[in-house]
């Protein structure tokens, strides 16, 4: 990607986070980032929009509070608490790997990305935004958003389904990425943007 010769990257995270700071919504994961509840709502988040997630997050959340219960609940209740949300695989993968976290990480979703990016259900881009949003890891998270967004800024003409597409956006957003790489990631990727407040004189 010939990414900083067409717009300088590094420009976006100041204005950015100066957003994020100031008007992006209120989200239960995003007002109690730990990681347990990151992860689950971005498998939520994966194929269904954040307000079609909202009262499946809390209900799970309330049935399930840790990744301990999750590894033990019976397929059936497991299922109930998903009817609805589609795309039951990413319920079987979160159960999964919630059993191989306790297994092999002591029941702490694990900080690192590769540790992450091996969990069952887990690609790239979740693997960066649970590293980067609940841990502050400096790693990107590269979503559809995030993609069309850097593909207009640089005037890209590479195809966003591409592979290697998505590498050299990662690639270009890790050296630009800030200190609050989970801030930063967020203002990226969110679909949403409150209305400015109205000015008063
Ligand atoms: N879509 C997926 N994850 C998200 C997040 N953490 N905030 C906003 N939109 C998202």
């Amino acid at each position: 990607m010939n990414a900083s010769a067409t717009f300088p990257l590094n420009k976006i995270s100041k204005p950015l986070l100066s957003w994020f700071r100031a008007r992006a919504r209120s989200l239960p994961w995003r007002d109690d980032p730990r990681p347990y509840f990151v992860w689950v709502s971005e498998i939520m988040l994966q194929q269904t929009r954040v307000a079609a997630v909202m009262p499946y997050f809390s209900r799970f959340i309330s049935a399930l509070p840790d990744v301990a219960a999750l590894a033990a609940v019976d397929d059936d209740a497991l299922m109930k608490l998903w009817e609805g949300l589609g795309y039951y695989s990413r319920a079987r993968n979160l159960k999964k790997a919630a059993q191989r976290i306790m297994e092999k990480h002591g029941g702490t979703v694990p900080r690192d990305f590769d540790a992450l990016l091996a969990l069952p259900g887990v690609g790239r881009y979740t693997a960066g935004a649970v590293a980067s949003i609940a841990y502050g890891e400096r790693v990107p998270a590269v979503d559809g958003n995030v993609l069309r967004v850097v593909a207009r800024l640089t005037a890209s003409r590479d195809d966003i389904l591409k592979d290697s597409t998505k590498r050299a956006v990662e690639n270009a957003l890790a050296e630009i990425m800030p200190k609050d790489a989970g801030q930063f990631n967020q203002a990226m990727m969110d679909g949403l943007a409150l209305p400015r407040p109205r000015r008063r004189n």
